[in-house]
């Protein structure tokens, strides 16, 4: 690791706060050390190898005292090389792919972004004062400007496309390439040594080109962890390059993505609710190496002034107790699927594991909560200025906050270390436990293959009030939704403090749309779907057709606009940023063009029910949840463009949005005939192999199927064609009182000047500026623009909704 190379000042003066106190090229003058001063590389240096040693330790003990490797008499074994390598090739692998996205969680979102200065010879455009009204300064300066901000797809700030990385944050992208060198090697040798392990072969045997190629090639480990592999070279490659904080989201998104593939050859894989294993194993790892690799990232960047390193810090005490709490429900979860009870928790090596993280993960939470108490809320009180190592400030004074400072800095390291080390501890007690047979494991029972393909027994004959009642939770959906339930509330809460109304009929909409979801999900529905097309096509239907109407009434993209607090500096973006970010994005651009979301909306049924799609979805554990997430998706961005109230890059107007709905009806209407009268069975893979002895045919039951396609192809079409007429009707009349309100109002002639003088100076290129009215006449010739005696009306955001780049009524449809 590349840790000698930073180990020295930095040299760069583009540190937030730093470059504004430090003379230029003198980042960090030479200074006489003082207690509690420690270099970055330094504190990396000494807390990682001691982290890495209790892993290790903890993961000997377990291998140690392990059941030793299998030996069937007359059979090969792989033999204890393999034995203990697989293990501590694997735990390598977690600390440096945990390392990996920690560093590079550290330099995309946990450390400040160096602000770009606006140029100075470029005066404010029109976007500019838009991002300044509708943005940051509406959402501080009180309730009124906080009601617009929401309304209008708020501009991106003026130099807020390119974040360039700070040295600090450029030193953690190194580290973290170096990092996934290590990963990558780690994982390739775990590859060998699971070949080993699988094939019962010494790992000398099986180290050929061609035995690992067919390894790859036709197990989902191999794949899995050539995939890993993949993804860790990549970052490796790309790490070292990143200069904007963009770059390093993306690749903080592609080492998130690496961390998950074994997820899907483990234990999880075949435990008897798999997808719930999966999502709750692929949640408690993204979580756990988050909240350990983000302590990491921090301990990186301790000789940051108070001033950066204070917030860095603040940020990810507020993110790592959400991550320690979604570790803990996961780990919970997941453990609670594979003891099947209480007393194996004592009475299983595999309880016994268990046991032993749950106080792991107690020890590093009451750490946290020290740092949280002695370090964040001491240094938040910290001037700006003052660095975390050595009195550099002039005066006394100051030289004396510096000190203390530094001593507060050096209590963070030393917390910050144990913390980490119990951690890693962990990781290694994690890796035993992944390696250790789980007492309830669905693999090695063997089951009916009715159950094997559904997850669990035959439901007994359906019956509309087993539909109703016979819940089977589906826990993702179950969770997300009450997740977001949770979040809407606590948004309605923050705008209900600062004295801003928020309808209720919003609120109804959006808590209705998410309990459409969960009983399209966890109820009867969930239990019968994979059993019968028809109930499946009625949870397909709810989802994607009924569902979504409520959720974009609910607004709550608008919500969450008004409700989050701008960055805080020094931070020149936090979660609202990232949420304008997104919506200005490309990828958000294309996903909600009309003509993709009617082509997804409409294609996807297709390429489900005509092709052999829906067999293979339904045969995979995430390609069920995905399907399901699917249809919501499709279904929210479709009615989001007819009846949505959500800012968007664009809107069709009225009449386009009535062709867009119309335009579905006959391909729903067509594909529930063809599903009616098809004399074969669809997804006879699936359905088709179910042991089912009670109930009408397979193929009759694929009829009754049809003629839900038929049905909910129309029926809320007419409801959503209603709501679309009554907003458009809304829009007109507020477009004219509002019209009729700027014509009496004398004052209002400036601002419809403004409006027009703005609009002139962007078709020229040039700056805004006020002209006189003397002054129309000439610009209009020189704009080359469209000769009128009346300017443009300043757009109200309430009363544009109409087709407006992005705009969309406050009022309309709730
Ligand atoms: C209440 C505390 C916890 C419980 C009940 C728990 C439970 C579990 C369970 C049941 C597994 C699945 C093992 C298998 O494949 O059979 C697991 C895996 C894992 N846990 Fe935890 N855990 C807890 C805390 C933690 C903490 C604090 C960390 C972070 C240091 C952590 C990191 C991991 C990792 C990385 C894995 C994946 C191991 C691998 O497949 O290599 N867990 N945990």
């Amino acid at each position: 690791m590349d840790i000698s190379a930073s180990a020295g000042p930095p040299t760069s003066t583009d540190d937030p706060v730093a470059a504004e106190v430090r003379p230029p090229g003198d980042a960090f003058p030479a200074q006489a050390p003082t207690p509690g001063a420690t270099r970055p590389a330094g504190a990396v240096a000494r807390a990682l190898p001691v982290a890495v040693l209790a892993g290790c330790a903890v993961l000997a003990l377990v291998v140690g005292f392990g059941p030793g490797p299998l030996r069937l008499p007359g059979l090969p074994s792989s033999g204890e090389g393999t034995y203990w390598a697989l293990p501590f090739a694997r735990l390598v692998g977690r600390i440096a792919s945990v390392a990996t996205l920690g560093w590079l969680l550290a330099a995309a979102v946990l450390l400040p972004a160096r602000r770009v200065p606006v140029r100075r010879d470029r005066e404010p455009s029109s976007a500019d004062a838009t991002a300044t009204r509708a943005g940051d300064a509406a959402t501080r300066t009180g309730a009124a400007a906080t009601a617009r901000a929401g309304d209008a797809l708020p501009e991106r700030a003026a130099g807020s496309r390119q974040r360039p990385l700070t040295s600090t944050a450029r030193r953690c992208g190194r580290y973290a390439a170096d990092a996934a060198v290590v990963w990558l090697i780690a994982t390739l040798a775990e590859l060998v040594f699971t070949l080993s392990d699988v094939s019962a072969q010494p790992a000398g045997d099986v180290f050929d080109l061609h035995a690992l190629r067919s390894f790859v090639a036709s197990t989902e480990q191999g794949r899995a962890l050539l995939t890993v592999a993949a993804l860790a070279a990549v970052v490796a490659i790309v790490g070292r390059t990143v200069t904007t904080t963009t770059a390093a989201g993306v690749l903080l998104a592609l080492a998130a993505i690496g961390l998950l593939p074994p997820v899907l050859a483990g234990h999880a894989a075949t435990s008897g609710d798999h997808a719930i294993a999966v999502v709750a194993l692929a949640v408690h790892i993204l979580a756990a190496s988050a909240w350990v690799g983000g302590l990491l990232g921090l301990l990186s960047a301790v000789r940051l002034p108070a001033g950066s390193f204070g917030p860095a810090l603040r940020r990810h005490s507020r993110f790592a107790a959400g991550a320690a709490a979604v570790t803990a429900v996961s780990g919970i979860g997941g453990a609670a699927l594979r003891l099947g009870g209480f007393a194996p928790l004592w009475e299983t090596r595999y309880g016994l594991l268990v046991t032993l993280k749950a106080v792991g993960l107690i020890a590093a939470v009451v750490l946290g909560g020290l740092l949280r108490r002695h370090v964040v809320a001491r240094l938040a009180t910290a001037t700006p200025q003052t660095t975390t190592a050595a009195g550099t400030a002039a005066g006394a004074g100051a030289t004396a906050e510096a000190g203390t400072t530094a001593g507060t800095v050096g209590r963070f390291i030393r917390l910050a270390g144990v913390e980490l080390t119990v951690l890693t501890a962990t990781l290694g007690l994690a890796v035993g436990l992944s390696r250790t047979a789980p007492p309830v494991d669905d693999a090695l029972v063997p089951a009916d293959p009715t159950r094997a393909l559904l997850g669990y027994p035959m439901p007994p004959p359906v019956t509309a009030v087993r539909l109703a009642a016979d819940w089977r939770i589906d826990w993702v959906f179950l969770s997300a939704s009450v997740i977001a339930a949770g979040l809407y509330l606590a948004g309605l809460l923050r705008l209900r403090a600062r004295g801003v109304r928020w309808p209720v009929g919003r609120t109804i909409a959006w808590l209705s749309g998410l309990a459409v979801v969960v009983f399209a999900t966890s109820s009867g529905l969930g239990r019968y779907g994979p059993v019968l097309l028809s109930v499946h096509m009625t949870q397909h239907m709810l989802l994607s057709m009924l569902a979504p109407i409520p959720l974009v009434l609910g607004a709550p993209v608008t919500l969450a606009l008004r409700a989050m607090h701008p960055a805080r500096a020094p931070h020149p973006s936090g979660p609202r940023e990232w949420l304008v970010a997104l919506l200005h994005s490309w990828p958000v651009r294309v996903l909600t063009h009309p003509a993709w979301v009617t082509a997804n909306f409409i294609g996807s049924l297709y390429a489900l029910y005509l092709t052999s799609l829906l067999t293979t979805l339904m045969h995979n554990h995430l390609g069920h949840l995905y399907m399901n997430v699917h249809f919501l998706a499709v279904g929210v961005l479709f009615f989001e463009l007819l009846i949505g109230v959500d800012p968007l890059p664009r809107r069709l107007p009225h009449p386009g949005r009535i062709i867009m709905l119309l335009s579905a009806v006959p391909f729903h209407t067509f594909l529930g005939i063809a599903i009616m009268s098809e004399s074969s069975l669809l997804a006879a893979g699936w359905y088709g192999r179910l042991v089912r002895p009670w109930g009408v045919s397979a193929l009759s039951d694929q009829h009754t199927a049809g003629a839900i396609v038929w049905a909910f192809g129309e029926l809320p079409t007419f409801a959503v064609l209603i709501v679309l007429v009554i907003q458009w009707s809304r829009m007109d009349d507020r477009r004219t009182r509002a019209r009729e309100r700027r014509i009496a109002a004398a004052g209002d002639v400036d601002a419809e000047l403004d409006a027009y003088n703005a609009y002139l100076a962007r078709l020229a290129g040039g700056p805004t500026r006020r002209r006189t009215a003397a002054t129309i006449g000439p610009a209009v010739t020189a704009a080359g623009g469209p000769i009128t005696t009346t300017p443009p009306a300043p757009r109200d955001a309430a009363d544009d909704d109409e087709g407006g780049g992005g705009r969309a009524s406050a009022g309309g449809g709730g």
